[in-house]
């Protein structure tokens, strides 16, 4: 693993590899690595020849900036825990060379931080986390392709734990016409079923013994599709979610609080009415919860 900080530096690599042929995988991150992360560095090793995995706490997606402030950075452990895999993996990788990507704010906005807002996604960005966060996607798209820009990859790495965010990039491809193979990458859960999240560490012990619930409820939930109406499911989920601690012995007075929970078409993330509206896409549940102060997103594939 080689640590780059410069774009240029960057850029100077990926140039050479692309002149030896080279396959090249992207893994987008800001850092604070686990499991999840890695899973997407693991399958980009085994897929390309050289992988970039870019470590930058992009501030342009943050419409909170009280959550960028404690947004955590880990930058050693995250490094050691790249090096770590690719030493697992060796023998299986098809790559032979890691950038760990760990640039500073003005190396990746020379001209400064963009504040306009540039991107129009249309309707996969107007539900759920869109109108929830203004401006996020914008953010997360300008940096990606900035990211796109730098490194050219072959394919780039995305987690379904960010589902929208999937839908978000899909559309950039298709409006930025770059031929970048787009490779979703499954959630990885901790041993009780909670999504991995850097945001698991903001939890007190107390809500993270609750926090395997969202998932819990969203399996329960997929079982529920085979005889119940979307409606009623949805419904359902929320309810149960929202009435958790009158049921259920929570400490400190911990409760969850439901923001939504939708039911989309997965691919073009619209609210279905019926099992049947979202034919061989497949319907997908979308949540975000508040827990002990700390907002969570969760998905179920119906
Ligand atoms: P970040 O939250 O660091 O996530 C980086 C990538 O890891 C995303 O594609 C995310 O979906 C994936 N990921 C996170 N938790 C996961 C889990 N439990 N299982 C599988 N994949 C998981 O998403 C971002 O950063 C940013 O928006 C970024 C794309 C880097 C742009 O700044």
């Amino acid at each position: 693993m080689k640590q780059i900080q410069k774009a240029a530096e960057l850029q100077q690599a990926v140039h050479q590899a692309k002149d030896n042929g080279l396959q090249i995988g992207l893994v987008p991150t800001m850092g604070a690595l686990h499991e999840g992360h890695l899973s997407l560095i693991d399958r980009a090793l085994r897929e390309n020849d050289l992988v970039v995995v870019s470590l930058f706490v992009n501030p342009i997606q943050f419409n909170n900036k009280e959550d960028l402030k404690k947004y955590p950075r880990t930058i050693e452990a995250d490094l050691e825990l790249i090096k770590n895999l690719e030493l697992r993996i060796k023998n299986e990788a098809q790559a032979t060379e890691v950038l760990a990507f760990t640039p500073s704010v003005a190396e990746v906005y020379p001209d400064g931080e963009p504040t306009e807002i540039v991107y129009h996604f249309g309707p996969v960005e107007e539900v759920m986390e869109g109108p929830r966060r203004p401006g996020h996607f914008n953010g997360v798209a300008v940096v990606v392709r900035r990211l796109f820009d730098l490194a050219q990859p072959t394919r780039a790495y995305f987690g379904e734990k960010d589902y929208q965010q999937i839908a978000v990039i899909r559309a950039l491809l298709e409006q930025i016409k770059y031929p970048i193979e787009l490779v979703p990458c499954p959630i990885v859960r901790a041993d009780d079923g909670l999504a991995l999240s850097s945001r698991n560490m903001r939890l007190s012990p107390a809500a993270r013994q609750m926090a395997p619930a969202i998932n819990a409820t969203l399996e329960q939930a997929a079982e529920m599709s085979e005889y119940e109406e979307v409606d009623d499911v949805k419904e359902w989920v929320l309810d149960t979610l929202a009435s958790y601690h009158e049921v259920n012995d929570c400490p400190d007075g911990l409760r969850f609080e439901p923001e939504y929970f939708e039911i989309v078409d997965a691919v073009t993330l619209q609210p279905i009415a019926t099992w049947d509206d979202a034919g061989e896409h497949g319907a997908v549940g979308c949540i975000a919860v508040w827990l002990d102060g700390v907002r969570l997103i969760d998905i179920v594939k119906f």
